[in-house]
């Protein structure tokens, strides 16, 4: 029962409501193939985390470099106690603090992982998400799902079944994506490496670094201090990129960058007027100045501009502080120029 991956382009991923296609989502899973599902962050591409041929295939569908390693899914702490050789205080302290929700933490692995999830490395990480859909499938399916997002590496996230099916559809023959409508956060999970002393945030979310202090007492951002896990991709300079260049620029530098075919996400009313003279009106977007509203909407409106044809993507510096923290570090790396990482 294998599926055709990565190779020649297909086209033909089948978008399921998630009621409807669970049970085929479970067989499909149980039978070492990949499903597509939704969670709170964004889309994951799933497959049984403990058959490495199975996660073999999510590598290949993605185009995604052997180095990083995925993130395995479970639907409740008992789930995740035989991915781990050990479950410290910390540990347990965030996950009944934030687990169902979007928290990654990178801990210790146990022998039952296959080296394929880690990287080759001695950790795992392990989330509970809190989509309802998630939920459903991973306690209906009973084994955990490692899942990294559902689009091609290197690519913006997917927050709807559509992006998948446009990200993924041309590269895995007859995909099944279960569609739970757009994701409510729309950015990736805070990954927190607990391993380390103090806690190291490799990868920011809508958790935020003072939210995980409050719990581990002390926490700092950045790469971790070794091989393996500093290579983790969520800190490669460019990831979570559109295919064209993107800007990010003060309020007054917009003014003076835009060009008719540049696409703009922008907030400040006061730029909304003269973009309308400058740019077709669809190539306009106004975003929340609510980080969480912003960060919902953020991917959308990048996919959303590369396919109308902006020849560039020119994005109105978002204001600072904590809760803008994940939104500039993906900003960061979308505008980050195209090299290879590897
Ligand atoms: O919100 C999310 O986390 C989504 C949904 C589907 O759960 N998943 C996701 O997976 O964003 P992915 O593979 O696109 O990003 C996972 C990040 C990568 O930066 C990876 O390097 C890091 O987590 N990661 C996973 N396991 C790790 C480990 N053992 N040590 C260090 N970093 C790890
Ligand atoms: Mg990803």
């Amino acid at each position: 029962m294998s599926q055709e991956l990565g190779g020649e382009k297909t086209r033909g991923a089948r978008i399921v409501p998630a009621e409807a296609g669970l049970e085929e989502a479970v067989a499909r899973l149980r039978a070492g193939q990949l499903v597509a599902f939704p969670t709170e962050t964004v889309y994951g591409l799933g497959a049984n985390a403990l058959d490495g041929e199975a996660v073999a295939s999510i590598f290949a569908a993605k185009g995604r470099p052997a180095s990083n390693p995925v993130i395995v899914h479970v639907a409740d702490p008992e789930a995740a106690a035989p991915l781990v050789r050990d479950w410290s205080a910390t540990a347990q302290r965030l996950a009944e603090r934030f687990w169902p929700g979007p928290l990654t933490l990178v801990v210790p692995r146990s022998a039952a992982v296959p080296d394929i999830v880690t990287a080759g490395g001695d950790t795992v990480g392990i989330r509970i998400p809190a989509h309802p859909v998630a939920r459903e499938l991973l306690r209906h399916v009973g084994i955990p799902i490692a899942a990294p997002s559902a689009n091609r590496s290197e690519e913006v996230s997917p927050t709807t079944a559509q992006h998948v099916a446009d990200s993924l559809g041309p590269w895995v023959r007859d995909l099944l994506i279960l569609d739970g409508g757009p994701c409510e956060v729309g950015l990736e999970s805070t990954v927190v490496d607990i391993t380390l002393d103090p806690p190291h945030i490799l990868r920011p979310g809508i958790l935020t670094e003072e939210q995980v202090r409050e719990i581990t007492g002390g926490a700092i951002s950045g790469a971790a201090p070794r091989g393996g896990v500093a290579r983790s991709p969520g800190q490669m300079t460019r990831h979570y990129a559109p295919g064209i260049p993107v800007l990010v620029l003060p309020t007054q530098a917009i003014r003076e960058a835009l060009e008719p075919d540049d696409a703009l996400l922008f907030i400040s009313v006061q730029l909304g007027a003269p973009y309308r003279g400058a740019l077709p009106f669809e190539r306009g977007v106004v975003m929340s100045s609510h980080a969480d509203r912003y960060g919902r909407r953020l991917y959308s409106a990048l996919r959303q501009m590369e396919s109308l044809g902006a020849r560039r993507i020119l994005i109105e510096e978002p204001p600072h502080g904590p809760e803008w923290a994940a939104i500039h570090d993906r900003l960061r790396r979308a505008a980050a120029p195209k090299t290879s990482y590897e």
